[in-house]
């Protein structure tokens, strides 16, 4: 019976344990979860979602009240076009966020940065050029795209010296989108190094409409490898949600993945940013409490816990300190929403305000307030045990990786338990 490290993922000249531990915005990923990942032969992700909030937290920088100080103003008005983002600090962010990363990296994985292109940042091009430009400068393994993928974004850094030497690659979840992105960037001869193909039960943004459960990820992953084969593309596929035992793994890397992006699992892990209050609300999730809905303000759909406190709640626009999910024109969906609720509720005061439809995403995932999941998540309470106060076991990350690389059988190992000294 094999199992996941009967294979290998080949990316340029490397051969790879073929286990991606995915991005999560944001620092849910943390640097500690993607080093770990590296040093045990696969690949870890940082992101660079909300990358100076980040940056604050874990080098004492003082990006985000800087911001706030310099647009304080604006903070009482509705329009927020004028709060733009300077792009020399958010190379500084950047580069200090992946140098430290790269600096500490052991083991012959490779650590990549999730991208996310719907944080457009009220400036989506020059942006995205200075995170991904600047995270190449600071040695970055790899870049993944994810969410969005509309911007011709391989031709903002044709330019850069490591444009062909770094691993760049995509996040699709549809034979379509592939296409499209394909078809845009096909003038700069340079296609993807590889292809993550994200399916209908993975955590964060879903590439899906609230249909997401007519899909499934085999399905997508077969329809992909036929229009590549067609077209005499050989890229490697990395299959991508509800991947949760290593038997799913190796089900996925025997019909032709090359390799498997699985995140729900490391949730659970020490290294994962979460604090350990809401690991503990993931580990003890039932199915019920789980929901896909639309209240992230990109338009995508999103899963989460629906305990989540993001859910409901009416705090104000958060764009002065963050701002990440402005568009070209300052707008944001949840600006729109509270400003909606604002008036129906003439006299209300702020504390009382509640926003059902939306939610300002940048402050609740800085404060770990949208607790996004993958559908699997009800079944980590089967990874791991249960302590004496009815808490569960945090894991470590090497722990959930091994099981996935050496696990058969749909088995799942349980930790040693703790000894207390
Ligand atoms: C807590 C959490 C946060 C996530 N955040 C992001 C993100 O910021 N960007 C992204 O491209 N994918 C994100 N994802 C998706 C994962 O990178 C991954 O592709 C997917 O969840 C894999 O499915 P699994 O969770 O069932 O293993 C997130 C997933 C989770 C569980």
């Amino acid at each position: 019976m094999k199992c996941v490290d009967d294979f290998r993922l080949k990316l340029g000249n490397k051969e790879l344990v073929p286990i991606v531990v995915g991005g999560m915005g944001v620092n849910i990923s943390t640097a500690e979860l993607a080093l770990e990942a590296a040093r045990l032969g696969g690949i870890g992700h940082i992101s660079d979602a909300m990358i100076q909030d980040v940056a604050d937290k874990r080098f004492n920088t003082t990006f985000v009240k800087d911001k706030t100080k310099f647009y304080k103003l604006n903070i009482p008005k509705t329009d927020k076009s004028i709060v733009q983002f300077d792009l020399g600090l958010v190379a500084e962010a950047t580069e200090l966020h992946v140098a430290a990363t790269m600096a500490a990296k052991r083991g012959d994985g490779m650590i990549f940065v999730n991208c996310m292109e719907k944080l457009t940042m009220n400036a989506p091009r020059e942006t995205l050029r200075v995170r991904m430009a600047s995270a190449l400068d600071a040695g970055i393994d790899g870049i993944t795209l994810s969410a969005g993928l509309h911007l011709g974004s391989f031709a903002l850094i044709e330019d850069h010296p490591r444009f062909r030497d770094a691993q760049l690659g995509i996040i699709v979840s549809s034979v379509r989108a592939l296409q499209i992105f394909l078809k845009k960037n096909a003038k700069h001869d340079r296609l993807p190094d590889f292809i993550v193909v994200e399916g209908p039960l993975a955590g964060g943004h879903l590439g899906f409409g609230m249909d997401w459960a007519q899909y499934d990820l085999a399905t997508i992953i077969a329809d992909i490898r036929q229009y590549l084969e067609a077209e005499h593309l050989t890229i490697p596929l990395i299959a991508a949600g509800g991947i949760f035992t290593g038997t799913d793994a190796v089900g996925f890397l025997e019909n032709g993945s090359a390799a498997i992006q699985v995140a729900t699992r490391f949730t659970a892990a020490s290294e994962c940013g979460l604090p350990d209050s809401v690991k503990q609300e993931y580990l003890k999730a039932s199915e019920e409490d789980i929901e896909v809905n639309t209240i992230s303000p990109t338009g995508y759909p999103m899963r989460m816990l629906k305990s989540s406190p993001s859910i409901g709640s009416g705090i104000r626009p958060g764009c002065e300190s963050y701002g990440y999910l402005l568009d070209s024109k300052g707008n944001c969906a949840y600006i729109t929403a509270y400003n909606r609720e604002l008036a129906l509720h003439p006299g209300i005061s702020l504390k009382n305000v509640s926003v059902p439809d939306k939610t300002c995403l940048c402050t609740h995932m800085s404060n770990f307030n949208c607790w996004t999941c993958g559908q699997y998540a009800y079944r980590l309470k089967d990874t791991t045990l249960r302590q004496a106060d009815g808490s569960y076991q945090i894991l470590s990350a090497e722990h959930i990786f091994k099981d996935y690389q050496f696990s058969v059988d749909n088995k799942i190992a349980l930790p040693a338990p703790l000894t207390s000294s």
